[in-house]
């Protein structure tokens, strides 16, 4: 069965392109399915139903996260651009390392294990947010 989604005729792709399709289209339906489980847990009013639901969308934020390290693994410019972030090892603010500034003047976001990270705190334009996702 043929993956979707293709812009070029399969003839004209490499290996390597039609590899990074398939991990570009996996890391798609990750993402789709980790919004799905968020969303069912949130309206689920049965505690049990959530915690299971919930359990499911951790299992595809696993999934989600191995698929972007096989591309980082395999693209040069998302190791770059990942490096250049630290989105995965740092708490500096996503805007100011766009802004080349690596820090802004607002409170530092709660380092990790915290009450706040938990909740999922995260940066939006200098401060801290609250997302809506449960605890994890
Ligand atoms: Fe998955």
């Amino acid at each position: 069965m043929a993956s979707d989604g293709y812009h070029e005729s399969l003839n004209r792709l490499t290996k390597d392109a039609r590899n990074m399709h398939r991990a570009i289209v996996s890391l798609k339906e990750e993402l789709e399915a980790i919004d799905w489980y968020q969303e069912r847990a949130d309206a689920c009013s049965d505690r049990l139903l959530k915690d299971v639901l919930l359990q499911y969308r951790n299992e595809e934020i696993e999934h989600a996260t191995a698929v972007m390290e096989w591309i980082r693994r395999h693209d040069g410019h998302f190791d770059a651009m990942m490096r250049a972030y630290q989105l995965m090892l740092t708490e500096q603010p996503i805007t100011g390392v766009e802004k080349g500034t690596g820090t802004s003047g607002s409170a530092p976001c709660p380092p990790r294990g915290s009450a706040s990270a938990a909740r999922g705190s995260d940066r939006v334009d200098g401060a801290c947010a609250e997302r809506v996702a449960p605890s994890c």
